[in-house]
């Protein structure tokens, strides 16, 4: 299957995009270890989420839904069962890390596997600081999934990442949650805090400073209602679609606006883009908003440092924003692209000379040249949910027809992607 993008001119009109990913996983897995029932409001309906709630299932917590809620039957801490076979998390690296940590907490065995996507990441990142707090787990060949957990005997740590990873932090405090006495994470600088935010929430004791945060071992967590917020990150395919397309006035309902998620917007405002805020509120610890968006035209930019945690997922779509951009954006610092679902930096360069863009690739990065002409072109998504929806992206203002090859992949994060875009376009 192949979906064809054309050029496309003025985007208008009001969109509610999925619950957000990263806060989905999280309110399914939290509110399974807590002690009640939880309602959650918004949960993302992607194929990564379904793999987290698939696992718990297995795990034999009770989830269903009604409506527009979904409720999942906690447990507490050590509830869970031995699951009847193999986890499967499928592409979703948040549903591998996060249930490690989890899992090591168990008193059973448990094997967790994934896509060959997935199987080919690295695990060693949560292996390591797993077995120094003593949990028994073991990787396959070079540590890759799948990932074999038997019962441990976790001890309370400071833990010292030399990577900003919200996946490896998070693992670790879950793993945490089974230790007695107090658990630190120090990052060398500031990855998405999600966990932080709903742990609280659900009761558990947490000290969060500027880039560590230490939490007391074995609390009490108790259910509560949810609120999921529409996924940033897929925001911002839309942002930008609506940046370089002309005449083009959207509004994003009820976006996630938690800071250490907003690099996307303070990227594009420094680039030229100018963003309204409207209905703004904080739920579940969580802040949430109205986003509105204009035509605009773009600067080149340096992305690099601190700033990369905060738009990791959004670079392959900043990349692609950076051809019509006036001057050159240099992306560096982030290294961490080459083990995504696929190597991005590699996907997007290849894809952006496909179309017939000028782009030098960096070990950690690209370099864009500004103001080209792109062309349209059959664009290889590699699998990769972003991969697909950035050249989809790209190719609303290339001249002729962009082919995106394997464009299911979207499912991953937004089901609902191409259709969106369309309507938009049709409005
Ligand atoms: C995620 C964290 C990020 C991000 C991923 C989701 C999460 O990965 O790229 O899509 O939900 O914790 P890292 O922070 O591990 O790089």
């Amino acid at each position: 299957m192949v979906e064809k993008i054309t050029n496309m001119n003025k985007l208008r009109g009001e969109i509610f995009l999925p619950g957000d990913k990263s806060i989905s996983h999280r309110a399914l897995m939290f509110a399974s270890l807590a002690n009640g029932t939880s309602e959650i409001f918004g949960l993302s309906s992607s194929e990564d989420v379904r793999s987290t709630m698939d696992c718990l299932k297995k795990l034999g917590i009770k989830i269903w839904n009604d409506k527009d809620k979904t409720y999942v039957k906690g447990t507490g801490l050590h509830g869970f069962q031995e699951p009847g076979g193999v986890l499967d998390a499928g592409n979703s690296g948040t549903t591998l890390r996060l249930l490690s940590g989890i899992l090591t907490g168990q008193n059973f065995t448990s094997t967790i596997t994934g896509d060959s996507s997935l199987k080919s990441r690295p695990m060693k990142r949560i292996i390591k600081p797993l077995m120094k707090i003593g949990a028994n787990i073991e990787g396959g060949k070079n540590q890759y999934a799948p990932l074999t957990i038997k019962p441990g005997n976790l001890k309370a740590y400071e833990h010292q990442l030399n990577i900003a990873s919200a996946q490896v932090k998070s693992c670790l405090l879950l793993a945490g949650l089974f230790a007695q006495g107090k658990t630190t994470i120090v990052e060398p600088s500031i990855s998405r805090n999600h966990t932080e935010k709903m742990l609280k929430y659900l009761g558990a004791e947490l000290a969060i400073e500027e880039t560590s945060v230490t939490m007391e071992g074995m609390p009490e967590l108790t259910s509560n209602v949810i609120n999921v917020p529409g996924d940033i990150s897929a925001a911002a395919f839309f942002m930008i679609a609506a940046c370089l397309t002309k005449d083009s006035s959207i509004k994003i309902k009820n976006v996630g606006l938690n800071p250490t998620r907003t690099g996307i917007v303070d990227v594009l405002t420094k680039m030229g883009a100018n963003f309204i805020f409207q209905n703004q509120e904080t739920k579940n610890n969580e802040e949430t908003g109205d986003v509105l968006i204009d035509s605009c035209a773009l600067h080149g930019v340096e992305i690099k440092g601190d700033m990369i945690p905060r738009v990791i997922d959004e670079i392959p779509v900043l990349a692609v924003a950076a051809t019509q951009a006036i001057g050159e954006t240099v992306i560096k610092d982030a290294r961490e692209l080459r083990v995504k679902e696929t190597d991005r930096i590699e996907a997007v360069v290849e894809n952006l000379r496909r179309m017939g863009a000028q782009v030098t690739e960096l070990e950690d990065g690209m370099v864009v040249p500004g103001n080209q002409k792109l062309t349209g072109a059959e664009i290889d998504s590699y699998g990769d949910h972003r991969i697909a929806m950035a050249f989809a992206v790209a190719g609303l203002f290339a001249d002729g027809i962009t082919t995106i090859k394997n464009p299911d992949c979207v499912k991953i994060s937004h089901p609902n992607f191409f259709h969106q875009l369309k309507e938009l376009a049709d409005d």
